[in-house]
């Protein structure tokens, strides 16, 4: 936020309300959330401010959620538990002055169904929040312990903590060029439709760490790329660019609809086809093969807070089998000689590592490719021994998605 917060109206806090309930009540809530038609109704300043409010407070939640519990002794309703932590996200992170923050969350309480009987409790919760405002950067409070365990065992302690380090930034955005194809970190604000040469489809959104995987295939003109799991189409948008003929597959038609527009906006084409990956028929093979596995996608944290609060241990071994069964589909995609790339936006070593691992040793026609130091604008850290990436979210100065990638060739 600029030096001078901006208070916004009734409509924009329970627009953060919608967004921040829907993040937190289902997974991809976030991402249903910001098509909300309380969010679209909003001017385009007021619908920033309910984005970047439901965004602090996901980011800071661990923390916001331990300060509130200290202060409620018997757990209100879900709805006021939300505007509290809205409440504690606009005063000890975007910095509203005390009485215009608490003040506005009251009334937010108050246009609640029975929120009215709680204008006390917001009140006083909140006045104690300003006169003794808790650390939200306490290490211990960025993430659910589980998965804190989880990337300590997975990286060591330093690495994770450095990984944790970067959950309360807010990530810049990071764009692919169309013309070269280079990743550029945009220093643009506001609405991405806007900004210079968007409707031109001189570059579409994609962090740097996701830009990687396709690069790595090297495809160019008279090549055929199959890019599985495609939308809503970063990676095909960049295999197209570089000349393959590509095809793109996805299961979610909706999902697809974004790689037609993408496609239209950037003048680029590939065939689109709507189909499960595992069980699409058709007997093409192709010189390239791009699998972007259905993943937890706790790499994704930065633009995604609510991934870290609403993944869970159990899934993990689910995604892992569908992820095998995906990449045993890919691989038999891949002409003789051809080359494979497998990647997850997940930290997680089950959905990485050990995808790569148990598929190498099922599928004697494949071998690791290794990735050479930087290739594909990896950064150097991220290589490992066996030439396969784990980009890690502090690799890259202001912070990455987390990725793991891989390439492989058939004999
Ligand atoms: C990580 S996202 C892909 C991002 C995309 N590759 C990009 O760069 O823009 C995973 C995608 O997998 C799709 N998906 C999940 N299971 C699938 C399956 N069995 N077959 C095809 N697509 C699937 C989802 O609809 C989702 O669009």
């Amino acid at each position: 936020m600029s030096e001078t917060p901006h208070i916004a109206g009734l409509p924009a806090r329970a627009a953060a309300l919608e967004l921040l309930a829907a993040a937190l009540s289902r997974r991809a809530g976030l991402d249903e959330g910001l098509s909300h038609p309380a969010l679209a109704a909003l001017a385009p300043r007021d619908r920033g401010f309910a984005r970047a409010l439901a965004m602090a407070t996901l980011r800071h939640l661990g923390a916001i959620d331990a300060a509130l519990q200290a202060r409620l002794k018997k757990p209100p309703p879900e709805r006021i538990v939300h505007v509290l932590r809205l409440g504690a996200a606009q005063l000890l992170v975007l910095k509203t002055p005390a009485h215009a923050a608490v003040g506005s969350t009251v009334d937010l309480a108050a246009a609640q169904k029975g929120g009215a009987a709680f204008k006390g409790l917001v009140n006083a919760v909140l006045r104690g929040l300003t006169r003794e405002p808790p650390d939200l950067d306490d290490p211990d409070l960025l993430l659910p312990s589980w998965l804190a365990a989880r990337w300590q065992a997975a990286y060591g302690r330093d690495a994770a903590r450095a990984i944790a380090a970067t959950i309360p930034m807010e990530p810049a955005t990071d764009v692919t060029i169309k013309a070269t194809g280079a990743t550029e970190r945009s220093d643009q604000k506001g609405e991405v439709t806007a900004w210079p040469g968007f409707a031109e489809g001189d570059w579409w959104v994609q962090d740097a760490s996701a830009a990687v995987p396709a690069r790595l295939l090297h495809v160019g003109p008279g090549e055929t790329a199959l890019d599985l799991c495609a939308a809503p189409g970063g990676k095909t948008l960049q295999l197209a660019a570089a000349g393959a003929a590509v095809v793109a597959v996805d299961r979610s038609a909706g999902r697809l609809k974004r790689v037609g527009e993408n496609l239209a906006r950037t003048g680029l084409s590939a065939e689109v086809v709507q189909a499960d990956a595992a069980e699409w028929r058709d007997g093409r093979t192709f010189d390239a093969v791009l699998l972007d596995a259905p993943c937890s996608a706790t790499g994704t944290f930065r633009r995604h807070p609510d991934v870290l609060w609403m993944a869970s241990p159990a899934e993990i071994p689910k995604l892992a089998a569908v992820q095998a069964r995906l990449l045993d589909a890919a691989a038999r995609r891949v002409k003789p000689g051809g080359r494979l790339v497998y990647c997850v936006c997940s930290l997680e070593p089950e959905e990485g590592e050990g995808q790569v691992e148990a598929f190498l040793r099922r599928a004697p026609g494949f071998a690791l490719d290794p990735v050479a130091a930087g290739e594909g604008g990896a950064p150097q850290a991220s290589r490992r021994p066996d030439g396969t990436l784990r980009i890690l979210p502090h690799h890259r100065e202001g912070g990455t998605d987390g990725f793991y990638v891989a390439r492989l060739r058939r004999a």
